[in-house]
């Protein structure tokens, strides 16, 4: 059932199927014209349940034509530079935090949410990690992870925990780096260390040249991930920086690679996207990009890399949505209307009756089902919950324990550790678009069999 109506703007209809549905209801759908069209950025996005980010630099925050687009705008934040190991710890056991909370206090007190960028890094390391190398390095890089993680538990959506590990080329295998030399185990004993700081957090695996499906360093990530999943090491989502230009431009085949990851039981996230050119030509490939994401249920959302073209660290390229002077360009037009394209349809209910299904797929229901991983003394479940044909504004699932206990869990408050465990949304994953999942998950020890999981919209 489909509430949907295209071709009519804005005149109440009845559905009988969906006023059976619901009771003595009056539905009025009303389609995505220009009259109802969501105008920003970020709240397009959320019509599917996406968001819409930008890399913000704190030494621009004075700037009152950059800042006003910001709030306006975008409802996820990544700082460009403030978050990286040099910026964090400049010296050993030193951390500075100053230009960061810059960035996340303000984006917090906006509501925005905030991806993390970027816990271990061949590159932007302070001096005197860059002459490290072997046991010291790989405690030094935990210990970052841990501290900085730490600081910031419960205020990050995403991490990015390692970029930019891969080579890039034919080889398809890691890139040559001083964390590299440590041992080729450094990215998963990363992700563990991410994971045990902040478990709200969703731990992506970040890298450029990774949009073209058919390129063996895309290849090499998706082996990676794939060999992660397999082995219950924690990772849940991964980042294409997606930067195009003239040697570089969109794949034609970049909707694939999207849906290739997805479908290994990670998010998948476009995370620093800019498109160089201008005009019509720049607005297509922009306006490609966006429809790739929307056509892949698990492309969570895009951030471009800046607000203005001079602002961009590719300023030559003019490969943003604002001009320097903070007006919309083409492009900008091009990923707004493909963004309200994917609605959806705005449904008003107005009536005496409304049901709410408890555990079916119907309208203002949910349903749960859960992934586990178990081994001798353990288990990992990963619990997706689907909204049925009507969004939902929060959910509660609950699961049965009957021979294993709760030691850690993310991405949702939890009742209790064993026996019958009640699950609610965190403030970030309770708005599920109708139709599309978010997933939450616990760690135990002893056994996860049976754990039946019943999905409530609240
Ligand atoms: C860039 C910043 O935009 C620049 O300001 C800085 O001088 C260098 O780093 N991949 C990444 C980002 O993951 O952190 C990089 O950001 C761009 C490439």
């Amino acid at each position: 059932m489909k509430l949907t109506s295209r071709s009519v703007s804005l005149v109440p209809i009845v559905s009988t199927v969906a006023a059976a549905a619901l009771g003595a209801s009056l539905i009025l759908v009303a389609n995505n014209t220009p009259a109802n069209a969501a105008t920003t950025l970020g709240a397009a996005a959320a019509q599917s349940g996406r968001y819409f980010g930008t890399a913000v630099a704190a030494g621009r925050m004075g700037d009152s034509t950059y800042i006003g687009i910001l709030n306006r705008e975008f409802d996820m934040v990544t700082a460009e530079n403030e978050m990286k190991m040099d910026a964090t710890e400049p010296s050993q056991g030193r951390f500075s935090y100053g230009n960061a909370d810059r960035i996340v206090n303000h984006a917090r007190n906006q509501g925005k949410r905030i991806r993390g960028h970027a816990l271990a890094w061949h590159s932007q390391q302070p001096g005197w990690m860059q002459n490290m190398s072997g046991t010291a390095l790989r405690n030094a890089m935990l210990n970052h992870i841990t501290q900085v993680a730490s600081y910031y538990r419960g205020k990050i959506y995403a991490w990015d925990v390692v970029n930019e590990a891969f080579a890039d080329g034919n080889s398809g295998g890691r890139r040559d780096s001083n964390l590299q030399r440590t041992g080729n185990d450094w990215i998963e004993a990363a992700f563990r260390a991410a994971r045990a700081a902040d478990p709200g957090a969703k731990l992506c695996y970040n890298d450029y040249n990774t949009d073209d499906w058919s390129h063996a360093k895309t290849q090499g990530v998706y082996r990676m991930v794939q060999d992660f999943k397999a082995r219950g090491v924690p990772i849940d989502c991964v980042g294409l920086q997606s930067h195009f230009n003239s040697q570089s431009p969109v794949p034609s085949n970049y909707q694939t690679t999207l849906q290739n990851f997805a479908n290994l039981g990670v998010d998948v996230q476009i995370t620093e996207l800019d498109i160089e050119g201008s005009g019509s030509g720049q607005a297509s490939n922009y306006d490609r990009v966006t429809r790739a994401c929307l056509a892949v249920a698990r492309c969570t959302g895009i951030t471009v890399w800046g607000i203005r073209d001079t602002d961009s660290w590719r300023a030559n390229g003019t490969p943003l949505l604002f001009d320097g002077g903070g007006n919309k360009k083409a492009a900008y037009t091009s990923v707004l209307n493909a963004l309200n394209s994917a609605g959806p349809t705005t449904t008003t209910t107005t009536s005496t009756t409304t049901t709410t299904t408890s555990n079916g797929p119907g309208p203002g229901g949910c349903t749960a089902s859960v992934s586990l991983n178990q081994w001798n003394e353990g288990f990992v479940a990963t619990i997706k919950v689907t909204a049925g044909s009507a969004a939902l504004r929060g959910w509660q699932v609950t699961t049965t324990l009957s021979n294993g206990t709760v030691t850690n869990s993310w991405s949702a408050n939890r009742s209790g550790t064993n026996g019958t465990v009640n699950w609610t949304n965190v403030d970030y994953n309770g708005s599920v678009a109708a139709g599309q999942s978010t997933e939450f998950g616990f760690q135990g020890t002893g056994s996860g069999a049976g754990l039946d999981p019943t999905c409530t919209a609240s």
